[in-house]
């Protein structure tokens, strides 16, 4: 079941979700499923400079460009660092390892680690074609973590992170549609008007492979945070 929450700015949005947050770690929560890209900079903000502790939690990611170095500035693992892990010690932090000689390896890995941790709350963002992590349009729904080459539309709209387009790289690991929908509770941030046609095709269109989060109308437990510009174009809201 989806249920929106539409918010008035990204502030509003962060105190929502840290709310969420605070309710799941009240409860036991111990396993957070992390991402990137500007939908949670906010709740990241947020959260850093609460009086939360984080210090029993296990954080896993769900991405993670290839070929790129862990210090190198646009890689998640730097991202994760700068706005979260620095300021609020976790007791352990996992993204899945890029740079590996042996990619296969790195990714049965990344598997064994979502089964040891289920995710009490999964953070998601969505991209503009629909995709979920780095799922681009046409993954299977049964899909674990894999290795994906970029489509053209997110390599363009990720650009704006690196110097050129030719700077921006090809493949990722990404945990899959299956991995991301064994979250217990997910937690989706979508701001702005370029948001609007993925979030309106998400919740009310066709559950199809070729919008990636159209799978999540299945889930028992989404949570969608909103702006109105992300929302313009949804048919029923819930009541605020
Ligand atoms: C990237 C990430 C996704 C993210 C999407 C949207 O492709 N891999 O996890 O949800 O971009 O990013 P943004 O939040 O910056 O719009």
């Amino acid at each position: 079941m989806i249920t929106v929450s539409v918010v008035k700015s990204q502030e509003e949005g962060a105190k929502l979700a840290l709310d969420l947050l605070k309710l799941k770690l009240d409860s036991g929560a111990n396993v957070l499923g992390l991402a990137t890209g500007s939908s949670p900079l906010a709740f990241y903000q947020i959260l850093r400079e609460s009086d939360l502790d984080l210090s029993g939690l296990v954080t896993i990611n769900l991405d993670e460009y290839v070929g790129i170095a862990p210090e190198n500035p646009q890689s998640y693992h730097y991202y994760m660092q700068e706005e979260l892990l620095a300021h609020k010690p976790v007791k352990a932090s996992y993204l899945p390892d890029g740079q590996a000689a042996d990619l296969d390896q790195a990714i049965k890995r990344y598997d064994a680690l979502l089964e040891e941790f289920p995710r009490d709350l999964q953070i998601l963002g969505i991209g503009r074609n629909g995709h979920i992590g780095f799922n681009e349009p046409g993954t299977p729904f049964d899909s674990r973590t894999h290795l994906v080459q970029l489509s053209p539309s997110t390599i363009e709209a990720n650009s704006r992170f690196f110097d050129s387009l030719a700077d921006v790289p090809t493949q990722a690991i990404t945990m899959g549609i299956a991995s991301i929908m064994a979250a217990k509770t997910i937690l989706l941030f979508a701001y702005g008007k370029e948001k609007a046609q993925a979030l309106y095709q998400m919740i009310n269109g066709k559950v199809t492979p070729d919008v990636p989060a159209s799978v999540l109308q299945g889930h028992p437990d989404v949570k969608v945070i909103a702006d109105q510009a992300a929302a313009s174009l949804l048919e029923e809201l819930d009541a605020p």
